[in-house]
This record gives structure tokens, C-alpha cells and sequence, in this order.
């Protein structure tokens, strides 16, 4: 029976089929089918994501930015841009570095060290010197210097804790015990804020270390759990430029979702859409840098949960600020890993915390989850190398800054320092708000056909007031600080005339005008911002 049926015609010429065609070329169909079908998934995730119109519109910015690269490359063409961008290159080096015959300029080590007093003495003239800039205390960007200002007291504080732990290095725990100390005892203390005692965490340089942890943390993660190797990730567009930076550097796809125009959350249904096999994690923000508002966090937590990734929820700028809005008087929406499915939450010391410059800390709900974020070499020829996270060598000196500058605000002084700061966010309601701020940010734009925003700005930079330029859509700023609760009617008072002044005489020549702008002009406008936004970071490192 059997052997009749191999033996029958067509089971013979099934096999010879094959014999004949297992050759190089169906090796090669093989391929180019199995190549077109990976393409294809991707492409239909690409679209899932983003929505066919969206994504017909990426298609049409990209052809556009490719034939206006060509056109670009024409000698005519070549030469005009260089112009254009040589004008802007001076007019960024007038603004940002001294000029003038009475300059010194410090570009070789001094043939014999100098003594303290001709130290202080360089550094007085450089403050002087300028270029045409004075040092204002009113401004909050871009640097938010006065985020650290919680009095001259807190400045002795802080400088008492530098001055002792000046030359220590926690990346050697042995020499320095009182700095791994105040570092583990940091994270707890944030770890208690937020809710979970039980979970672990790290000090980081800042914001963005922090996120760029968190995201190689959960792609390791899923990596080793998920198998995934084309890591991809979730982010509402209102959230900070660190995300896009980390997708960037650890090569993961990012799918940008729109937020609601009014709420100013991100919008679910997207979110959920743009969520597939290679999702890494999600992100929500509480509150956001451009707005100040609040993504639903509940909501994110069921996706992440019932696809079993991660949610971090960026808590950089609300860091010190949410935790206390309800003692200080204010409501609130869940947030922090009360709220299940979160798995990591990055919050700023070094904003409303008050602790120096380049402190951040980030925290998982577990120590199972922190793991990932180690890097160990046990191979190395200079020794077993082991460190947690992008730094080798730090600055101990930053850690016990900020132990002294949690312990000196105590939970007391971020209370009230919460509801004077939030009060004043509340006061600022004059023109169009975007959303519903929930803490100390609030950002407002202009529904007047008469009136761009940006020239506000423009005109509100003239008064001494840098507030921060936002896009899509147009706006501006203002993160309230300790300073700014006794100037909010100053503030109001300026922005009042400022909007009169934008209506009645538009110079439309002012930074914020230009820049973005131009953002807007054509399929190539983000590639000319970004061409002078490189000389800008060009002109930052010259002597
Ligand atoms: C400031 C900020 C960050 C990044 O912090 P840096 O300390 O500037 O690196 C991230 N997210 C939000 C919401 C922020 O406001
Ligand atoms: C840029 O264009 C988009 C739509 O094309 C618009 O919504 C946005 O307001 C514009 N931004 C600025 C700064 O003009």
C-alpha cells in the first residue's frame, strides 16, 4: 500500500519538484519573500502607529527633504546657505562670547599655578565681561538657575557639603563610606516619596541620565526576557527631548503620539495602537516640561500591564513638587507606583529639590528590574570594572550636596515651598492656558489671529523675562520658582504689556520669531534650526 502510493506518478513528481528546485534560486525567492515580509510587517506596524495620514505625511516631509537635499547641493545654492549661515554664526558669537580689546583670554595653562586670590579676581572680570549680558535673577531658562534657589542659607549648605566632601569619588565605596551612605539613603528617601519603600533606585547626573537609564534598562530587560531585538518605544509627544535623545543613542524606534488638544494628554487609543510585539515600554509624564500638565497614568499603567511592559513616568520636573501637592492644599491625580504597571519614575533633586546642578535620581519598582541598568565587566584588565550607570568617576561632593539639601528643606520646608510655588502657577491665568496645569508650569498660547505668541516672548526677553519657546502649537512657559512667587504680579503686569506691545508694533526680528519660524518654512526647516543650532553648540566651546 505504502510503497504504491510513494510510487504513484504524482508523489514522484512532487518530489522531483523539488529535487530540481532545491537549488541556489529558490534559496534566493526564499530570501527575497522572507526579506519583502519582514519589510511589510514593519511598514504595517510603521502605519498602525501613526495612522495612515500621518504616515503619508512622513512619506511626503521625507521625499520633500530628499529632493530639497539635492537641490541643495547645487554650487548657487551651496553658496547662498553659507552666507546665511555665516550671518547667523556671527550674530550667535556676538551674543554669547566677550569681545573687546580689555578680554583675556585663558587658552594655555599658566607656566606656574596661580594663587586663589588671582583666581577670584579672572573669575569677577569674566562675570563683568560679559557680551552686553547682564546676569539677571528673573530669568528661568534656559538654565534654571533659580530652581536652586532656596536662599542664601541653603547656599552655605551647600557649600559646607562641598567643601567637605570635595575630592570624593563614590565609584570607590571602600575610601569614601559616609558619601555611600548619603547616596543610598537619597534614593530612599525618594523611594518613600513615591510610594515604594521596598523598591530600588540610583543617583544619576541629571534628567536625562536618568531617562537614558531607564530606557537601557527596560531594553535590556525585554531583551532578556522578551527576546526582543528590535526594541521599539511609546512616547507622548509632550514629553522631554531626553526620550527622544535615548532612542537615539541606543538605537530604538520611537513612535511620538499626538496629545489631546485641550487635556493635553496623550491620546490612549494611539498609544495602544502603536503598541506591539517589539514594545519595550511607554511613557507618561507628571507633570510635562512643555505645558506643565499631567498624562493619565492610570490609563498607561493597564496597557503597560496587559502587555507586560514597561511604564516609565517622567518625574524629572515634578520631582520635589508632586509628592506634596495634596498637604500643600492642592489636588491631585495618581501618579507615582501606587499607580499599577509602573516600573520606573525619574525625579529631579536638582530642580524643586533645591540640591546642585547634575543630581537626578531614578527608580524601579523592584531591584530585579535595577539590574539591568548595571554595567559589569569582570574581564578587565584594570580589575573587576562595575558601575551603575553612565559615569565611572563621580562627584561624591554632588551626593552630599544633595543629602544636605533634602535634609535642610525637610518634608515641612517642600510642603510650603509647594504651595507658595503652585500658588503662583495659579495666579498666572491671563491668557489662554494649554491644559490643565497641575503643578508649578504653565504654558500659554494665543487664539488671536493678531497676536503671535512668539513675539510676546520676544518682547517679554526685552523686559528681562526668558521664558521658554514651545511648538506645535506655538507658546511659551514659565516655570515657577521660589523667585518668581514675589514677582507673579511684576510677572502678570509685564505680560500684559508685552501681548499690548506684540499687537500694536510685531518687529517679528526678535531670537524666538526667527528661530522657529523658520522651524515651520519648508520640509527643510528642521534642518537649517538644526545646522545653526549646531553652531550655537559650536560657539559654547569657543575660548
Ligand atoms: C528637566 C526635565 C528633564 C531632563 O532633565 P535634565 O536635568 O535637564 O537633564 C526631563 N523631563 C522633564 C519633564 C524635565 O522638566
Ligand atoms: C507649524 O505648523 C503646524 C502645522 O503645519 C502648526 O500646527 C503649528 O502651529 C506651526 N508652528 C509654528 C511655530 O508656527
Amino acid at each position: 500500500m505504502l510503497t504504491s502510493i510513494l510510487s504513484s506518478p504524482r508523489i514522484i513528481d512532487v518530489a522531483d519538484v523539488f529535487q530540481r528546485n532545491l537549488t541556489l534560486d529558490t534559496a534566493k525567492d526564499c530570501f527575497l519573500v522572507y526579506f519583502f515580509a519582514v519589510r511589510a510587517l514593519k511598514l504595517w506596524r510603521h502605519v498602525r502607529a501613526r495612522g495612515l495620514s500621518r504616515s503619508i505625511k512622513d512619506l511626503y516631509v521625507f521625499i520633500a527633504q530628499r529632493t530639497l537635499r539635492l537641490v541643495i547641493a547645487l554650487p548657487s545654492m551651496r553658496k547662498r546657505i553659507k552666507t546665511e549661515m555665516d550671518a547667523a554664526r556671527v550674530e550667535i558669537d556676538q551674543k554669547l562670547i566677550p569681545h573687546g580689546k580689555d578680554v583675556v583670554r585663558h587658552l594655555e595653562l599658566p607656566k606656574q599655578g596661580c594663587t586663589l586670590e588671582w583666581i577670584l579676581d579672572a573669575m569677577e572680570q569674566m562675570d563683568r565681561e560679559g557680551p552686553s549680558h547682564t546676569i539677571t535673577g528673573k530669568g528661568n531658562y534656559p538654565v534654571h538657575s533659580s530652581f536652586t534657589d532656596g536662599g542664601d542659607d541653603m547656599e552655605r549648605v551647600l557649600v559646607a557639603a562641598f567643601q567637605r566632601y570635595c575630592v570624593s569619588n563614590p565609584l570607590h565605596p571602600d575610601a569614601f563610606p559616609a558619601v555611600r551612605k548619603m547616596e543610598a539613603e537619597v534614593v530612599a528617601m525618594c523611594l518613600r516619596m513615591y510610594n515604594n519603600p521596598a523598591g530600588a533606585g540610583a543617583t544619576t547626573s541629571g534628567g536625562t541620565e536618568s531617562i537614558l537609564m531607564s530606557v537601557k534598562t527596560h531594553r535590556d530587560w525585554a531583551r532578556a526576557v522578551k527576546g526582543i531585538s528590535e526594541p521599539e518605544m511609546v512616547v507622548p509627544a509632550s514629553a522631554h527631548a531626553a526620550f527622544d535623545k535615548a532612542a537615539a543613542y541606543f538605537n530604538i524606534k520611537l513612535h511620538s503620539i499626538p496629545v489631546h488638544p485641550e487635556t493635553r494628554q496623550v491620546d490612549l487609543k494611539r498609544v495602544r495602537r502603536a503598541i506591539n510585539s517589539k514594545t519595550i515600554m511607554v511613557v507618561g509624564s507628571a507633570i510635562n516640561f512643555p505645558d506643565g500638565c499631567q498624562d493619565d497614568i492610570v490609563g498607561l499603567g493597564k496597557l503597560a500591564k496587559r502587555y507586560n511592559i514597561g511604564l516609565h513616568v517622567d518625574c524629572c520636573l515634578g520631582g520635589f513638587i508632586m509628592p506634596f501637592l495634596e498637604r500643600a492644599g492642592f489636588s491631585s491625580e495618581p501618579f507615582d507606583f501606587r499607580v499599577e504597571g509602573v516600573t520606573a519614575i525619574s525625579c529631579d533633586t536638582h530642580k524643586y529639590g533645591f540640591a546642585p546642578k547634575g543630581s537626578s535620581v531614578i527608580m524601579y519598582r523592584s531591584a530585579d528590574l535595577r539590574q539591568y541598568q548595571y554595567y559589569v565587566n569582570p574581564e578587565w584588565a584594570g580589575g573587576v570594572y562595575a558601575s551603575p550607570g553612565l559615569a565611572g568617576s563621580r562627584s561624591g561632593a554632588l551626593i552630599a550636596g544633595t543629602w544636605a539639601a533634602m535634609h535642610y528643606m525637610g518634608e515641612g520646608g517642600y510642603i510650603s515651598s509647594c504651595r507658595d510655588i503652585v500658588g503662583a502657577a495659579k495666579t498666572i491665568e491671563e491668557l489662554y492656558i494649554l491644559g490643565k496645569p497641575q503643578a508649578s508650569v504653565v504654558a500659554f498660547g494665543s487664539r488671536a489671529p493678531d497676536l503671535n505668541i512668539l513675539e510676546v516672548g520676544d518682547k517679554m526677553s526685552k523686559k528681562g523675562w526668558h521664558l521658554n519657546a514651545l511648538q506645535n502649537p506655538p507658546g511659551l512657559h514659565i516655570a515657577c520658582t521660589r523667585l518668581t512667587v514675589s514677582m507673579v504680579d511684576n510677572f502678570v503686569q509685564d505680560l500684559k504689556d508685552a501681548v499690548w506691545d506684540a499687537k500694536g508694533s510685531p518687529a517679528g526680528k526678535g531670537t524666538m520669531v526667527s528661530l522657529y519660524g523658520l522651524g515651520n518654512s519648508s520640509a527643510i526647516g528642521p534642518q537649517m534650526v538644526g545646522a545653526i543650532v549646531s553652531a550655537f553648540l559650536d560657539a559654547l566651546y569657543q575660548a
